[in-house]
Protein backbone atom coordinates (compact mmCIF):
# COMPACT_ATOMS: atom_id res chain seq x y z
CA UNK A 1 0.00 0.00 0.00
CA UNK A 2 1.22 3.40 -1.07
CA UNK A 3 2.12 6.07 1.19
CA UNK A 4 -1.26 8.59 0.52
CA UNK A 5 -1.28 12.01 2.34
CA UNK A 6 -4.53 13.12 4.03
CA UNK A 7 -5.00 16.91 3.20
CA UNK A 8 -4.61 19.11 6.62
CA UNK A 9 -7.43 21.59 7.28
CA UNK A 10 -6.77 24.59 9.50
CA UNK A 11 -10.45 25.77 10.08
CA UNK A 12 -9.47 28.06 12.86
CA UNK A 13 -7.00 30.20 10.99
CA UNK A 14 -8.43 33.31 9.83
CA UNK A 15 -8.89 37.08 10.59
CA UNK A 16 -5.14 37.16 10.70
CA UNK A 17 -3.72 41.11 10.62
CA UNK A 18 -2.85 42.16 7.08
CA UNK A 19 -3.91 38.76 5.18
CA UNK A 20 -7.33 38.50 4.46
CA UNK A 21 -9.34 35.02 4.97
CA UNK A 22 -9.95 35.24 0.88
CA UNK A 23 -5.89 34.74 0.57
CA UNK A 24 -5.84 31.98 3.07
CA UNK A 25 -8.73 30.43 1.41
CA UNK A 26 -7.05 30.12 -1.88
CA UNK A 27 -3.89 29.49 -0.39
CA UNK A 28 -5.09 26.22 1.51
CA UNK A 29 -6.61 25.47 -2.30
CA UNK A 30 -3.05 25.50 -3.64
CA UNK A 31 -1.91 23.54 -0.67
CA UNK A 32 -4.69 21.04 -1.25
CA UNK A 33 -3.14 20.49 -4.72
CA UNK A 34 -0.07 19.61 -3.65
CA UNK A 35 -1.21 17.25 -1.34
CA UNK A 36 -3.18 15.46 -4.38
CA UNK A 37 -0.04 15.81 -6.77
CA UNK A 38 2.37 14.47 -4.19
CA UNK A 39 -0.34 11.13 -3.89
CA UNK A 40 -0.59 11.09 -7.23
CA UNK A 41 2.89 10.98 -8.43
CA UNK A 42 3.72 8.64 -5.45
CA UNK A 43 1.37 6.12 -6.85
CA UNK A 44 2.61 6.50 -10.83
CA UNK A 45 5.89 6.38 -10.14
CA UNK A 46 5.52 2.93 -7.94
CA UNK A 47 3.36 1.98 -10.60
CA UNK A 48 6.21 2.44 -13.30
CA UNK A 49 8.37 0.68 -11.02
CA UNK A 50 6.41 -2.63 -10.84
CA UNK A 51 6.05 -2.56 -14.55
CA UNK A 52 10.11 -2.76 -14.89
CA UNK A 53 9.96 1.13 -16.80
CA UNK A 54 12.06 2.71 -13.75
CA UNK A 55 15.14 4.25 -15.55
CA UNK A 56 16.68 7.84 -16.26
CA UNK A 57 15.54 6.59 -20.03
CA UNK A 58 11.90 7.12 -19.40
CA UNK A 59 11.75 10.38 -19.90
CA UNK A 60 8.02 10.52 -17.79
CA UNK A 61 9.67 8.56 -15.10
CA UNK A 62 12.24 10.91 -14.46
CA UNK A 63 10.50 14.05 -14.98
CA UNK A 64 7.83 12.88 -12.52
CA UNK A 65 10.40 12.10 -9.92
CA UNK A 66 11.61 15.62 -10.45
CA UNK A 67 8.67 16.82 -9.76
CA UNK A 68 7.96 14.99 -6.88
CA UNK A 69 10.54 17.20 -4.99
CA UNK A 70 8.56 20.34 -5.90
CA UNK A 71 5.14 19.04 -4.88
CA UNK A 72 6.05 16.82 -1.81
CA UNK A 73 8.05 20.51 -0.39
CA UNK A 74 5.26 22.02 -1.71
CA UNK A 75 3.28 20.28 0.49
CA UNK A 76 5.25 20.22 3.74
CA UNK A 77 6.23 24.03 3.88
CA UNK A 78 3.20 24.94 3.56
CA UNK A 79 1.97 22.80 6.67
CA UNK A 80 4.56 24.50 8.51
CA UNK A 81 3.78 27.79 7.00
CA UNK A 82 0.09 27.75 7.94
CA UNK A 83 1.02 25.86 11.31
CA UNK A 84 3.19 28.60 12.21
CA UNK A 85 0.75 31.38 12.04
CA UNK A 86 -1.84 32.30 14.17
CA UNK A 87 -4.02 35.53 14.02
CA UNK A 88 -2.17 38.29 16.05
CA UNK A 89 0.52 36.41 16.80
CA UNK A 90 1.75 35.17 20.22
CA UNK A 91 4.24 37.43 21.79
CA UNK A 92 7.84 37.21 20.76
CA UNK A 93 9.72 35.22 23.03
CA UNK A 94 12.10 36.31 25.81
CA UNK A 95 13.15 33.07 26.93
CA UNK A 96 12.75 29.54 25.73
CA UNK A 97 14.50 27.19 23.64
CA UNK A 98 13.97 29.01 20.82
CA UNK A 99 14.80 32.43 22.16
CA UNK A 100 18.23 30.64 23.49
CA UNK A 101 18.97 29.15 20.25
CA UNK A 102 18.42 32.64 18.46
CA UNK A 103 20.96 34.26 20.79
CA UNK A 104 23.47 31.16 21.15
CA UNK A 105 23.40 31.84 16.75
CA UNK A 106 22.62 35.52 16.21
CA UNK A 107 24.08 37.09 19.35
CA UNK A 108 20.69 38.75 19.99
CA UNK A 109 16.95 38.68 19.02
CA UNK A 110 17.06 41.92 16.93
CA UNK A 111 19.62 40.43 14.76
CA UNK A 112 17.86 37.90 13.84
CA UNK A 113 14.75 39.30 12.97
CA UNK A 114 16.43 41.94 10.36
CA UNK A 115 18.87 38.74 8.89
CA UNK A 116 15.10 37.22 8.47
CA UNK A 117 13.56 40.05 6.64
CA UNK A 118 15.82 40.40 4.60
CA UNK A 119 16.06 37.36 3.15
CA UNK A 120 11.61 37.33 3.69
CA UNK A 121 12.40 40.40 1.44
CA UNK A 122 14.11 38.59 -1.70
CA UNK A 123 13.22 39.16 -5.74
CA UNK A 124 11.83 35.65 -6.76
CA UNK A 125 9.28 33.05 -5.41
CA UNK A 126 10.47 31.00 -2.81
CA UNK A 127 10.51 30.52 0.94
CA UNK A 128 12.31 32.34 4.13
CA UNK A 129 13.12 29.52 6.74
CA UNK A 130 14.71 29.48 10.46
CA UNK A 131 16.03 26.49 9.91
CA UNK A 132 17.82 24.32 13.11
CA UNK A 133 20.73 22.20 12.48
CA UNK A 134 20.10 18.87 14.58
CA UNK A 135 23.67 18.26 15.44
CA UNK A 136 24.87 21.56 16.29
CA UNK A 137 21.42 23.29 17.46
CA UNK A 138 22.17 25.95 15.73
CA UNK A 139 19.83 28.26 13.91
CA UNK A 140 20.17 29.47 10.44
CA UNK A 141 17.93 31.46 8.06
CA UNK A 142 18.02 30.12 4.40
CA UNK A 143 16.38 30.92 0.88
CA UNK A 144 14.84 28.58 -0.74
CA UNK A 145 13.76 28.61 -4.14
CA UNK A 146 10.16 27.54 -5.39
CA UNK A 147 9.97 24.52 -2.87
CA UNK A 148 12.85 22.22 -3.49
CA UNK A 149 15.65 24.24 -3.86
CA UNK A 150 17.77 25.25 -1.18
CA UNK A 151 16.70 23.17 2.19
CA UNK A 152 19.21 22.01 3.71
CA UNK A 153 19.13 18.04 4.19
CA UNK A 154 18.17 16.69 7.41
CA UNK A 155 17.55 20.34 9.65
CA UNK A 156 14.23 21.49 10.98
CA UNK A 157 12.40 23.87 9.61
CA UNK A 158 11.86 26.36 12.66
CA UNK A 159 9.73 29.38 11.51
CA UNK A 160 8.64 29.45 7.70
CA UNK A 161 7.79 32.13 5.62
CA UNK A 162 5.81 31.92 2.22
CA UNK A 163 7.41 34.42 0.04
CA UNK A 164 5.12 33.47 -3.11
CA UNK A 165 3.16 36.41 -4.50
CA UNK A 166 -0.04 34.13 -3.78
CA UNK A 167 0.47 34.41 -0.22
CA UNK A 168 -0.35 37.99 -0.54
CA UNK A 169 -1.68 38.78 -3.32
CA UNK A 170 -4.26 40.77 -3.99
CA UNK A 171 -3.88 41.95 -0.63
CA UNK A 172 -0.95 43.73 -1.54
CA UNK A 173 0.70 44.34 -5.27
CA UNK A 174 3.15 42.35 -5.98
CA UNK A 175 5.92 45.02 -5.52
CA UNK A 176 5.20 45.29 -2.04
CA UNK A 177 6.46 42.37 -0.68
CA UNK A 178 7.79 44.49 2.38
CA UNK A 179 4.23 44.92 3.98
CA UNK A 180 3.53 41.44 3.37
CA UNK A 181 6.71 40.62 5.20
CA UNK A 182 5.28 42.97 7.89
CA UNK A 183 1.81 41.69 7.99
CA UNK A 184 3.71 38.33 8.69
CA UNK A 185 5.47 38.85 11.33
CA UNK A 186 2.76 40.15 13.37
CA UNK A 187 1.02 36.89 13.08
CA UNK A 188 4.09 34.64 13.32
CA UNK A 189 2.62 32.18 16.74
CA UNK A 190 6.06 31.95 18.42
CA UNK A 191 4.98 28.73 20.40
CA UNK A 192 5.03 27.49 17.56
CA UNK A 193 8.78 27.87 16.69
CA UNK A 194 9.39 27.04 20.12
CA UNK A 195 7.69 23.03 19.88
CA UNK A 196 10.02 22.82 17.14
CA UNK A 197 13.32 23.65 18.11
CA UNK A 198 15.17 20.31 19.79
FE1 LIG B 1 2.09 29.07 -0.83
Amino acid sequence: MNKQYTPRTWPNLKGLNGISDAVLESHFALYQGYVKNTNALTEQLIQLAKEGKAAGTNLAYAEMTRRLGFECNGMILHEYYFDNLKAGGSPMPQSGKFFDAVVKSFGNWDTYMADFKAIASFRGVGWAITYQDPTTKLLSNHWVTLHNDGNPAGFIPIVVMDAWEHAFVPDYKPTERGKYVEAYQRNVDWSAAEKRVH
